[in-house]
């Protein structure tokens, strides 16, 4: 087993399973563009919630979505379809964990399910009384999907801290 984390390494960690969690929305007509499918904003907004239970469940803290990594989306889900969202987490690091939401459709009435997309969510646990970011526990890692899905996030991190580092056009400096 390997924990991620240093910061909080040799403290008892919590592995993936633990927090990992399963989420189905049944896509209604009032979530629908114009041609009859999900909107991608409300597909948005079910992988936030999908990342912070997986987050919350982690830290049992108060968690904010810090960024959204860039997706697509791969296939439209029709109205009466089940979007199923899976998340799980990648990283953990002293405050922030990277969560992983993949979306699958599924039709009820064939069951044949498609891949939709797939987001990585970064949340931050906050001190419930400062409301400052908060160290969380390690995370477990137990198997090779879950070291290799770990060093790829170990990678986009150092991406999205290099773009949080550089300067916004038009800002000083
Ligand atoms: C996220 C937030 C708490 C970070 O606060 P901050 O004062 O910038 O804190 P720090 O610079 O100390 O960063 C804290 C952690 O957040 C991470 N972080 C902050 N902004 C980030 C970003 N854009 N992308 C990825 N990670 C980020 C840091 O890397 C750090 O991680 P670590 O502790 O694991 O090393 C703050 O920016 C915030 O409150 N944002 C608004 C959140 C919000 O309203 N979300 C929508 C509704 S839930």
């Amino acid at each position: 087993m390997t924990v991620s984390g240093s910061p909080m390494a040799g403290r008892p960690g919590q592995t993936v399973r633990d927090s990992a969690a399963e989420m189905a929305q049944l896509v209604l007509p009032h979530e629908a563009n114009v041609h009859g499918t999900v909107l991608g904003g409300t597909v948005m907004h079910w992988i936030d919630l999908a990342a912070a239970v997986v987050a919350a469940r982690h830290c049992r803290r108060p968690v904010v979505t810090a960024a959204i990594d860039e997706m697509s989306f791969l296939a439209p889900i029709q109205v009466g379809q089940l979007a199923l969202l899976h998340g799980r987490l990648t990283l953990v690091d002293t405050s922030s964990m990277e969560i992983r939401v993949d979306v699958d459709s599924e039709d009820l009435m064939s069951g044949e399910r498609r891949h939709t997309s797939t987001a990585f969510v970064t949340f931050v646990a906050l001190d419930p009384v400062t409301r400052r970011p908060i160290e969380v526990p390690p995370l477990v890692l137990e198997t090779d999907d879950e070291r290799a899905e770990h060093a790829r996030a170990l990678e986009r991190r150092r991406h999205r801290l290099a773009r949080r580092a550089a300067p916004r056009p038009g800002s000083p400096g």
